[in-house]
């Protein structure tokens, strides 16, 4: 595993080790996964204008989000079920994540009960929220996750319905017998697993989703409880206009790793526009084909706080349980370390707007 460089090679290994149908679900996108692609590529598509003879000698990647302190700006993303990737599952990302000084965000599709995760913390963890038809279940789930300690609400807007992966479909994908998504079962029926048939997200967990969202419930989700709310899955100015309007403290774009919307534009194609908006008003962070330190240089420089891995971090997971996921983060914090030397960075605040363009 320590002979990956970087993190396509991590990605290989993983592979290797993974059975198909996990794999498959890891790395597949919606339909003909153009944006899948496109949120790699159109990161390649841009150019650094590099600074000459700024003293880089000392330099730091740490910065602040909500007040939460990170060694550098790059959170993990919530990804669903890591006990298919590995036995450890969350508890091996979440101690990476405190090892790395970064924050994890917990999927609500964990399959891991967040009071074990929390407990096993030693960095913030973050929640991430599918706002279910029973707002009764989101509301009782909410003060769970408050209690067990996590220090922000992530609630996702891009999946009124799960977007159509053909290669989940053609697995059939399912979890094996003792996963389950443990979060959203009631403690009394633990014992049972839920998600075990269907073919793909689509069947097996549209009962967890609410197609009638709309930005009315994200005022009643602020207005539950102090955590702030991050609203994710953004990829308009003027959506991220709502957001704020409607009581979000941070702003991510995405597009679920091209799972959802095929044909959404990259996300870092769109952040310059979402952050001219928001000119400031609360963190903007973005997730989508982070895979290299020099990527999140040029999200920071294109209006980024901070970014967000999901698949690396599954990578990394699969490769090696936390090792792996620590090897992962550090592939990325040197990468991002040595990106900011050569552009002529000494700090967060020195990479600014003017560094990056598209060519
Ligand atoms: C996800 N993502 C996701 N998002 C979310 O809000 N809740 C979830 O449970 C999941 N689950 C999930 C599973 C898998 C296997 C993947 C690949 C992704 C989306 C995730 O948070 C993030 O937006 C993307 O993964 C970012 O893109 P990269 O870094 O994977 O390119
Ligand atoms: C996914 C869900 C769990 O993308 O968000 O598979």
């Amino acid at each position: 595993m320590s002979e990956a460089l970087n993190l396509f090679e991590l990605e290989q290994l993983a592979k290797a080790r993974l059975p198909q149908q996990a794999f498959d679900y890891f790395s597949s996108g919606a339909w003909d996964e153009i944006t899948l692609r496109e949120n790699c590529e159109a990161f390649n598509r841009t150019r650094v204008h590099y600074r000459v003879l700024v003293d880089v000698s000392r330099r730091s990647t740490a910065t602040t989000i909500l007040g939460q302190k990170l060694s550098f700006p790059v959170l993990i993303a919530p990804t669903a079920f890591h006990k298919l990737a590995h036995p450890d599952g969350e508890l091996a990302v979440v101690r990476a994540a405190g090892a790395a000084g970064t924050i994890m965000a917990l999927s609500s599709l964990s399959t891991t009960l967040v009071e074990e995760v929390t407990a096993a913390a030693t960095g913030p963890v973050w929640f991430q929220l599918y706002i279910n038809k029973d707002r009764g279940f989101t509301r009782d789930l909410v003060a769970r996750v408050r209690a067990a300690g996590c220090t922000a609400l992530m609630v996702t807007v891009d999946t009124p319905e799960w977007g159509r992966r053909e290669r989940d479909v053609r697995n059939g994908f399912h979890l094996p017998p003792g996963l389950s998504a443990i979060n959203l079962i009631p403690a009394n029926e633990r014992g049972e697993y839920i998600g075990q048939h269907g073919a793909g997200m689509g069947q097996a967990f549209t009962w967890m989703l609410d197609a009638s969202l709309t930005w009315t419930e994200i005022d009643w989700l602020a207005g539950l409880c102090e955590l702030p709310v991050i609203v994710k899955g953004i990829c308009r100015p003027d959506d991220a206009e709502r957001a704020i309007q409607h009581g979000a403290r941070a702003v991510l774009v995405s597009n679920h790793g091209g799972r959802q919307m095929d044909s959404a534009p990259a996300t870092i194609e769109v952040l310059p526009a979402v952050a001219q908006v928001v000119a400031g008003r609360v963190p903007v962070l973005l997730d989508g084909g982070v895979r290299r330190g020099l990527d999140v240089l040029k999200a920071i420089a294109l209006g980024a706080s901070a970014v967000q891995v999901g698949r690396p971090v599954l990578w990394g997971l699969a490769a090696g349980g936390q090792p792996g996921v620590e090897l992962a983060l550090e592939l990325l914090r040197t990468e991002f370390d040595l990106a900011m030397a050569l552009a002529g960075c000494p700090d967060i605040a020195s990479i600014t707007r003017d560094l990056v363009n598209f060519k």
